[in-house]
């Protein structure tokens, strides 16, 4: 898609970070725009900013948890029939999750991936006949640099983001083979500085083993965010324009997609090597923790 005046765009987690970014320069390009969060303030807000920046596009809000399958095919309807037509989703809503897999409860795993990776699908499945009735459609998903590779205390947010990948790449290539005016691209963005940190669950699992505390642990995290979400959203909205397969964000992503291309498997030595390191620094009574893991690949 070239042009984003006069089309209409859905997206999810528009309250806060990339999602407002998104709605903004949406609505700046003549785009009507349909937002949707489970955070009722952050909404409000973020509909003053697109009103203020764009008062001719359509704009619409609605308190929707992307997690709940009904919610969203119903906002989907709705959308559609406020709007008179839908040309493209932005699956962007989505939570963190700081834990090792031993410390996981099934309810948090169960939260992340139903929101991180069930949203996704949910948000896929309910607008898809929409964008293919509009005749000129794209579904935007967001992954993340976890979606390329692995780190400790995130296998249940590597799950959802390796997840949505799979499931947003064999989407594009059916989408290729049915020819029906619809796209799709996955987002990979590396830090970014948001509003992530705060709202991400951290399991004293990791404590003693990656960081001090909960505390710390979300200083460590926002120490990666490098780029705006404003900068973040011009980089999705030129890779929809592009029509790219796979958009990555900021160089810290390029970075590890390099290292997950040449060193596959075994980049996780090195991942595992500097987050030793760290540790030391951090959480100076763990130097005597066990110096092996399984380096195997
Ligand atoms: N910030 C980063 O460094 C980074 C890096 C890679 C990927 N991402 C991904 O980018 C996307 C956007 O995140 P962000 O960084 O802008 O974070 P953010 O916290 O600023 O915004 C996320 C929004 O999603 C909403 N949300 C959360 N759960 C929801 C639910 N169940 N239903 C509806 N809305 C819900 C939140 O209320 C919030 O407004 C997420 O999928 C995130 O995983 C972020």
């Amino acid at each position: 898609m070239k042009d984003f005046r006069n089309r209409v765009a859905a997206i999810t987690g528009a309250g806060s970070g990339m999602g407002r970014a998104l709605a903004v320069q949406l609505a700046q390009a003549g785009c009507h725009v349909a937002m949707c969060d489970r955070d009722e303030a952050g909404l409000a807000q973020t509909l003053a900013d697109v009103r203020r920046v764009a008062p001719d596009v359509r704009a619409t809000i609605a308190c929707v948890d992307v997690a709940d399958r009904a919610a969203v095919h119903a906002w989907a309807d709705a959308v559609a029939r406020d709007h008179g037509r839908v040309n493209l989703i932005f699956n962007n809503a989505g939570v963190a999750l700081s834990s090792t897999v031993e410390g996981m409860g099934y309810d948090d795993l169960e939260w992340i991936l139903g929101i991180n990776f069930w949203g996704v699908v949910h948000g896929t499945k309910a607008f898809l006949p929409y964008l293919k009735a509009s005749g000129e459609g794209h579904v935007v998903n967001t992954s993340s640099v976890f979606g390329l590779f692995a780190q400790p205390g995130m296998g249940a947010y590597n799950a959802s983001k390796y997840a949505v990948r799979g499931f947003t790449e064999s989407l594009r290539q059916e989408l290729d083979l049915m020819q029906c005016g619809v796209s799709a691209t996955t987002v990979h963005p590396g830090g970014i500085k948001t509003n992530i940190a705060r709202s991400s669950r951290v399991s004293p699992s990791v404590n003693g083993l990656l960081v001090r505390d909960a505390q710390q642990g979300r200083e460590e995290f926002e120490k990666f965010f490098i780029t705006s979400a404003d900068k973040a959203a011009r980089v999705i909205l030129a890779g929809v324009r592009a029509n790219k397969r796979r958009v990555l964000i900021g160089p810290d992503a390029y970075a590890a997609d390099a290292m997950a291309r040449l060193l596959p498997a075994a980049y996780q030595s090195l991942v595992v090597r500097e987050a030793r390191r760290k540790r030391k620094q951090l959480v100076p009574d763990a130097a005597a923790a066990p110096a092996r893991t399984g380096d195997a690949a």
